[in-house]
């Protein structure tokens, strides 16, 4: 593998796992805005088993096919690899350590969800299942800690007592792990519920490798907020979901762009990079949200081609050509993601 600088987890504004959102043209746009370390969204570790790797000279990505379908389970470019985790769902050790071997010269760290309260999740044996699981879950860290030569880390959400959360903790950073992502909420507790950052204060206390912490985005309006959470959770760095969901430009320390701005830079990735459209147009309605009642945001509901978003946005005549360029080069294959 190409010697590259292992990934530092202390201090970093990170773009937490977020299915259907954290795929390339989003992460791309994090890190403009200021991102440090962007996440993939959940990957899970049967399809990137099965996926078969496939660079992509027109688009200048990498793709990850699954060959039944041919549909894109996972795309990435050189602009993010030095600063990309992929996070995987996985119950099984060997497994896992197949897949990291598959991706690791295409990403810089690992991640395994242990945090997913799903029922699909759950019912896998995956997520929030190694919660209760100690042993498996250091069990699948320390294989892949062993086997791989980039840096692997776990996403937790806390157990509801701080001393049984702690023991996790130490346990699971006894493996080897470069860093741990702690979920401020017990596997029950919802968005709506309170994150509890004083519990993330005793643990980043009681242990020596870096916290990141999650789950503030309730109190998250702008640069300064990201930074208030660390504070008070007393943690090495700090991942954002919903806050960075509704607006990425969360990370810019001068401040968050117009909306239409921000829509725009997201859009010109979209068509950059060639991405499914109901992946772009689920990602700019959690961007819009109530404007969605508005005329133009009804008008934007009826779209069903990337095409047709762009127009909306002015940039019809970008999207147009970019297309026509994309299947002159020969574009080999559309970013799906499943829902
Ligand atoms: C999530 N979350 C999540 N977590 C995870 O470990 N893997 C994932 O794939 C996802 N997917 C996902 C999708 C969407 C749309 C949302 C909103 C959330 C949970 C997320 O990473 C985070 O832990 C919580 O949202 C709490 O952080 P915030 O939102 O308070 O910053």
């Amino acid at each position: 593998m190409k010697t590259r600088q292992r990934l530092d987890y202390r201090n970093k504004l990170i773009l937490a796992p977020m299915v259907r959102v954290g795929t390339l043209p989003m992460r791309l746009l994090a890190l403009e805005m200021g991102a440090d370390i962007v996440y993939t969204e959940e990957l899970v570790d049967l399809k990137l088993l099965r996926s078969i790797r496939r660079p992509n000279p027109a688009l200048g990505t990498v793709d990850f096919v699954d060959p039944s379908d041919g549909t894109i389970v996972f795309r990435t470019c050189a602009q993010e690899t030095s600063r990309l985790v992929l996070q995987m769902g996985t119950s099984d050790a060997r497994r896992a350590l197949a897949v990291g071997m598959l991706l690791q010269r295409d990403i810089s760290g690992l991640d395994i969800n242990m945090g997913c309260p799903k029922e699909f999740s759950i019912k896998g044996g995956m997520g929030a299942a190694l919660l209760a699981d100690p042993d498996k879950a250091a069990n699948i860290l320390r294989t892949l800690c062993s086997g791989l030569d980039i840096p692997v880390t776990c996403k937790i959400r806390i157990l509801p007592d701080v001393e049984r959360t702690i023991d996790l903790v130490q346990k699971l950073a006894a493996t080897g792990i470069a860093a741990i992502g702690i979920h401020a909420r017990t596997r029950d507790e919802r968005p709506q519920h309170p994150a509890h950052p004083e519990v993330l204060r005793a643990v980043a206390q009681a242990v020596d490798i870096p916290i990141i912490a999650n789950g503030g985005s309730k109190n998250m309006h702008c640069y300064e907020d990201l930074r208030k959470f660390q504070l008070e959770c007393g943690a090495d760095s700090v991942m954002v979901a919903r806050a960075a969901q509704i607006n990425v430009s969360i990370f810019r320390p001068e401040g968050l762009l117009p909306m239409d701005e921000l829509i725009k830079k997201y859009l010109r990735l979209c068509v950059d990079y060639d991405n499914a459209p109901h992946n772009a147009k689920y990602c700019v309605q959690s961007i819009l949200r109530e404007m969605q009642e508005t005329p133009r945001g009804k008008r934007f509901l009826q779209c069903q081609t990337l095409q047709q978003i762009c127009e909306i946005w002015e940039l019809g005549e970008y999207c147009r050509r970019k297309q026509r360029e994309l299947r002159t080069m020969g574009n080999s294959g559309r970013a799906e993601v499943k829902p």
